[in-house]
Order: C-alpha cells, then structure tokens, then sequence
C-alpha cells in the first residue's frame, strides 16, 4: 500500500510539471534558503534577515537541519561546503569524517577475509570521527560576521521547545523502530510509535547545543560531549577515542574549477567525487547539441548514461582521499583523456559495463544525506551537502547527547570488488586507513555565467547525488527551465555496476523506455522510488531569485 502511493504520488508529481502547466518555485528579491525543511530554511533566512551572511546562515541551517531533519541532518556526521563570496572569489571546505586511529583497511573482514554483512554500515562500529561542528566553526571563524552564540540558538530552542513530526518524517521514523533498538542498549527518544503532528523535543541534543554555543569546537571535541560520545563507544564496544575526536579538523580545499559551454562550474573535490565526476560527464556531453535531443528521450538518456558509466567506472579505480592516495584529477578531466573515452560511444547499442574498465591516465546513502543552498542579501552563495550516510546514520544515538552518529565507514572500500550499500565499487585507493577520508558522491555545486552567480545547486542520494546534479545543471542550462521546474522533472542514473539504468517509476514514457530496451539497456525502476532531494536556488535574469524545493521530500524556500 505505502509502495502504491509513493507511486500514486510520483506520477502525480510529473504530471504537474509539463510544458503547459509551468511549476514555478517561490521568488524573491535578495537572499534565500533552500532545505529539507521548512523550519531549517527559515532559521537560515531569519539569519540573513538580522543582517548575517551566508556562512552565518550556513551554521544556523546545518544546526536546525541537526534537530528537525535527524534522518541526515547532523552534528555526528559530516559534509562538504563550495562557496562563492559576492567579489568572485570561490573555496571549499572539507569536513568529511575521518577513520579513527585505531582503523584497520581489513577491519570490516573475518577470518577468511570476507566482508562481514552489515559491520561498515550498522551500529557502533559503522562511525568515522565526525566533522560537521570542526565544519561550522572553520566557517565561522573565517566567514562568520554574528556572534556565534546567535547562530546556535534557533536550533537550541528548536530542539528544546519541539517541532511538529511531518507525515514523512513519521513514516521514516517508524520504519526504523527495530534497527533503533539493535544499535543501542537503551531506549532511544526516536524509539516510540510515530505519527503526523506528535511533537518531537530532544532535550539532550539541547544541551549538547548548549555546551557548542559555549565553547565552540571544544564543546564537541572536548569536555562532556567528548566524554559521552567516547565512553557510549565504549560501552558499545566501539573505537572512537578522545584523541580522535581532538585531533579532528575541517580542511579548506581547492575546489574543482571548469568549463561548460561559457558556464564556470565549481564544486567539490575529494574526497568527494562528485567535482570531478560532475566535470567527467559534463565534458563527455559538451560536443553534443542539445537543441537537436529532446529532454529526457532514448538519445538524451543514452548519452547520459554512457558519459556516467564511463565516469563512475574510473571513479572507482582512482579516487580516494588525495592525502593518501594519488589521484590524477588533472588528468581525469583533460578534454583529450575524456574524448577519448568516448570514442566508443555508439548511438546504435549499448555499451556493457563489464566492457568498460577504468581508464588509462598518466600517473595516477537507504540513501539518506541532506543539501542546502543559501544565497544572502550581499550576494555569497554557499551550497553544503552533509549526511550521517544512510538514514540516521549508525542508528546509535550517543547517550546522553541526543544524537546520532554516522555510519560513514561504510563509504570505504571494506573489499576491493565489494560493493557498498549504494553498489559503488572502489580500489585500494578508497582502502581504510587511520585518519583517511572515505570517498563520497557529494556534489555541493556553484554555476556562474559571464562572471556572475547563476545557480546554487546540490542533493542527497548516496551514488545519484552526482547524476542529480547533472541533470539539473543541463535542464536549466541546456533546455532553460526554472529551478523548481527543473527540481521535479523525473531522473534517471547509472554508475557503471550494476549495469543498469535506474529510473523514477511513471517519469519516463512506455516508448522511450522500449527503445532503450532494444538498444541494450537494462532499465531499473523498481525500487527506485526517487532520485535524490535537490534543492537549489536560480538567479533569474532580472536578479531575483527562485528557489527549487523537491517535491520528493518535505523541503522548502524560504527568503525575502
Ligand atoms: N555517504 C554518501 C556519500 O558521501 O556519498
């Protein structure tokens, strides 16, 4: 019944956007958020609205995403964030979760070396050391223009005073009751029967706000939340130790800079591979005209899927995080490496994954992450993309603390050949090691044109953040639709192994879908609900503002 009306809903949801009937998303004048929630976005926008920037918005949304979005939104994860300040110039900010130190490449394995089901992305042992609070106060401290204590507060009290559980969020909830009780040893606050309107107030995770708005970083990293994360680890017979958590810092990185067709893209390099992936694909398809492949059709989705099979399959091979390994991104998108990965492209048939390997280059999240786009009054924009990696991460809520933990481990390599719980393949490049980043696919995107800022753009969906990202750049960009149109058009993916194109059930038509079948293609729409949440933010020739809030989730705009 529940599978009957997500399908009921989507097909819904792509009637409503035909060329006839026009969505629009709200517009405004100046400044907006655009989040997983409504009650997120609007303590980013009042932010802005006190006369914060970005980056202030930016900490109160990731904060108030932490409390009414427990599914992804977190202080025990971790995220990635690509700016763009008002005078051009543009950064990104790494606070991606690291092994701890006790890690281990063979630790997921038993004694015959095979992959232990379920250790790398269920309970205690499935966590990295967490980044977002090192995250949000590295933001602070270079960009912040409020007093901290300011930006924390709409989340303390929203955590405090409560927020009204969504029908969704019910239903999410609800279908986690039993992994809630397996991955504690106590009962947790989630742990009860939910339903649509039950107020939700986490008194712990106040608290835990509290001693952050106090003391910043160290009233994570230190003092009694360390105290509680590491002596629940314990308890549970976890590694994070109090020198993990010390040691943890949020790094600035160069983020990846390229061109598409007189567009600058800027997003985000590794360990995320959606920067270099996104540029992979964008660049395989850029000698193509797209005035002449309708939006969505057999070829428009054959070129697609034969760019991101050719990308996800060296993603796998290369990328790892680049403190450790090396990974040859300049090689990776030099146009005569990516041409020449094309060069096989046929209209005529599909090509096979298990034809396609890696390239030859010299030298060398259920699906649960959460994206926010902010643009202020002075014109910075920043595009985060945070996540525990599949819903409510680890499902171990740090005792004491209110909440979750990540079950980011699990985004290594724990084999090589042993796919994740996305089915992403990696290598001995994504091999565990202590205090290593694990790679992931999240894509937080800036686009400008001639010099000025187009596009805020990014989403969750594990391996579909990537493909995601894409298909909303090439809608606005290639086939001009609005941002919150372009927001609900149906996606499609495909990553290489397992060899298939997923597709959201009832966007694509009973034509299309048999031409691609007589090409060769195999076409996966069961279990393959939705693609992704993305929320973006257009700036429209006349300079205001629309915002693209997914239908597919309880998300929202919110500006002035
Ligand atoms: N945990 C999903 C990702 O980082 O790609």
């Amino acid at each position: 019944m529940k599978k009957l009306l997500s399908l009921l809903f989507i097909a819904i949801l792509f009637a409503n956007c035909t060329k006839e009937d026009k969505v629009v998303g709200l517009i405004t004048d100046k400044a907006m958020v655009v989040s997983a929630r409504v009650e997120a976005s609007q303590i980013g926008s009042d932010i802005l609205k006190k006369g914060g920037n970005a980056y202030d918005a930016m900490i109160a949304t990731q904060l108030g995403l932490a409390v009414v979005y427990p599914v992804a939104g977190n202080i025990g994860g971790g995220g990635f964030m690509v700016f763009r300040h008002h005078d051009g110039k543009s950064g990104a900010l790494d606070f991606r979760e690291k092994a701890p130190l006790s890690s281990d490449k063979d630790m997921y394995l038993d004694e015959k070396g095979e992959v232990i089901p379920g250790k790398s992305s269920f309970g205690v042992h499935s966590s990295g050391v967490p980044g977002s609070v090192a995250g949000i106060v590295e933001v602070y401290e270079k960009y912040g223009s409020l007093p901290f204590k300011d930006l924390v507060q709409p989340a303390i009290d929203l955590a405090r005073n409560g927020f009204k559980v969504t029908k969704k969020q019910a239903n999410s909830l609800n279908g986690t009751l039993s992994r809630f009780k397996k991955a504690n040893n106590y009962q947790i606050l989630f742990d009860r029967e939910w339903k649509e309107g039950d107020l939700l107030q986490q008194e712990e995770l106040a608290q835990t706000l509290e001693r952050i708005r106090d003391n910043g970083r160290d009233g994570f990293y230190k003092g009694k939340t360390a105290d509680l994360i590491v002596d629940y680890q314990k308890e549970l017979g976890g590694i994070i130790t109090h020198q993990d958590l010390e040691k943890y810092k949020a790094i600035w990185r160069k983020p990846i800079v390229f061109d598409y067709k007189g567009y600058k893209i800027t997003s985000m390099t590794m360990p995320a591979s959606g920067g270099i992936c996104l540029a992979q694909i964008l660049k395989s398809v850029e000698p193509y005209d797209f005035s002449k492949i309708d939006h969505n059709s057999t070829k428009y989705i054959q070129l697609l899927t034969e760019a991101e099979r050719r990308s996800y399959a060296d993603r796998a091979h290369y990328l790892g995080d680049m403190d450790f390994v090396n990974v040859p991104i300049d090689s990776l998108i030099a146009p005569k490496y990516i041409s020449e990965r094309m060069l096989d492209f046929s209209w005529d048939k599909a090509t096979k994954s298990s034809d396609v390997s890696h390239g030859k280059v010299l030298g060398y999240e259920s699906d649960e992450t959460t994206h926010y786009s902010i643009i202020d009054q002075f014109g910075n924009a920043v595009s985060v993309t945070t996540t525990l990696n599949t819903g409510y991460g680890s499902k171990v809520l740090v005792k004491g603390a209110g909440f979750f933990l990540n079950n980011e481990m699990d985004d290594f390599s724990a084999k090589p050949g042993v796919p994740n719980v996305y089915g992403l393949l990696g290598s001995t490049a994504n091999a565990i090691a202590p205090e290593k980043r694990m790679l992931s696919s999240m894509t937080p995107t800036i686009v400008e044109k001639d010099g000025k800022l187009k596009m805020v753009v990014g989403t969750p969906g594990g391996s579909t953040i990537i493909t995601s990202v894409l298909q909303n750049i090439l809608n606005v960009v290639e086939y001009d639709m609005g941002m919150q149109e372009s927001v609900n058009k149906a996606r499609f993916h495909h990553q290489w192994m397992p060899d298939n194109i997923r597709m959201e059930p009832n966007g694509f038509d009973s034509i299309t879908k048999a031409n691609l079948k007589t090409l060769g293609y195999e076409l996966l729409e069961r279990n393959s609900l939705i693609i992704g949440r993305v929320d973006a933010i257009l700036v429209l020739p006349n300079g205001k503002l629309e915002g693209g809030a997914d239908p597919r989730g309880d998300d929202a705009a919110v500006g002035f």
